[in-house]
């Protein structure tokens, strides 16, 4: 571990959480609901919240061995994740519970970005418009490779959504948007942007992941980094702050640190936890030694 980074318990106090810093990047061992309570008022440029989506089953389907289906990453089981349960009952008011309090923390020139797919952004989509959180866009992510539908019950499931957000309200538009930017960027992977042209929001983005992704360990629903760095063209800051409340592998604060963004992590599993940490010294180590990233698998 680099002599810069800590992995401490911190004390009496909080006897049941771990941090681990590295360069600007802080990631909390802890759950969202007691944790996001510590963060002050409009303190973050950029949130990325990736939640549970309460997508899974008691019957997971299992492809057969040696598939040899590209970029499915191995053998595949439906969502089948404890922390991915929620009780729908509750569903909205612990959506609520936790973007009242991202709402309270992000400034008022920043935003908010939810991952989700139909189980759980329905609920998303009602509390942003019953708390004041303006919905800028709607992001459909297409996942041109996405799984099969190994059943032949349903359609092939290949997009998620995204939710982009802010809490000025129609009167008060100053959330960043890195316009020009963005409008001469070219996506080579992404068959609807090229430079000069304005970003859609339907975005190519393949899910695969490159060697170096998953070189520290894996997550059942870790985003590819391509997907992020998106995020964070469009809405990051440099010198500013990116907070990421369901942080699992880490994946957004690899991304920020890469832009020269401070990052805020919260996970509750204690092994992602410590994914993430491995993965954020990693790409300490590659930034120093200017290591390019490699291609995607
Ligand atoms: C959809 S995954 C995020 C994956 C992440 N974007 C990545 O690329 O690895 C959601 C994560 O939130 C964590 N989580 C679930 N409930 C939580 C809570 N109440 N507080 C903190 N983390 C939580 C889960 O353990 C899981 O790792």
């Amino acid at each position: 571990m680099p002599k810069n980074s800590k992995h401490v318990k911190v004390s009496a106090q909080e006897t049941t959480a771990d941090i681990f810093q590295l360069d600007g990047i802080e990631l909390i061992l802890g759950d969202v609901f007691t944790k996001l309570a510590q963060i002050p008022d409009d303190s973050v440029d950029l949130v990325i919240a990736d939640p549970p989506y309460g997508a899974s089953s008691a019957t997971p389907a299992v492809l057969p061995e040696n598939h040899g289906l590209k970029g499915f990453g191995g053998a595949w089981k439906a969502a089948d994740h404890s922390w991915d349960f929620l009780d729908p009952a509750d569903q909205l008011n612990s959506v609520a519970s936790w973007l009242s309090e991202l709402k309270r923390i992000v400034k008022p020139e920043g935003s908010i970005w939810i991952h989700g797919s139909y189980h759980n952004l329905g609920f998303a989509n009602v509390v942003c418009q019953s708390i004041g959180l303006e919905i800028i866009n709607e992001v459909i992510w297409f996942k041109r490779n996405a799984m099969p539908n190994l059943r032949g019950t349903r359609l092939t499931a290949s997009h998620e959504g995204i939710l982009w957000v802010h809490k000025g309200g129609p009167k008060k538009r100053k959330y960043n948007f890195n316009y020009e930017a963005i409008k001469s960027a070219d996506y080579p992977e992404d068959s609807f942007k090229t430079a000069g042209k304005q970003m859609r929001t339907v975005w190519d983005i393949p899910n695969n992941k490159t060697r170096f992704e998953l070189s520290f360990g894996s997550h059942p629903t870790q985003k590819p980094e391509r997907l992020i760095q998106r995020i964070v063209d469009i809405a990051g800051v440099k010198g500013g702050t990116l907070l990421s409340p369901f942080a699992g592998s880490g994946t957004d604060l690899v991304v920020a640190m890469r832009n020269g963004m401070k990052g805020i992590g919260i996970e509750l599993e204690e092994g992602y936890f410590d994914l993430a940490s491995r993965r954020l010294i990693g790409e300490a180590e590659r930034l120093k030694s200017q290591l390019p990233l490699g291609n995607s698998e």
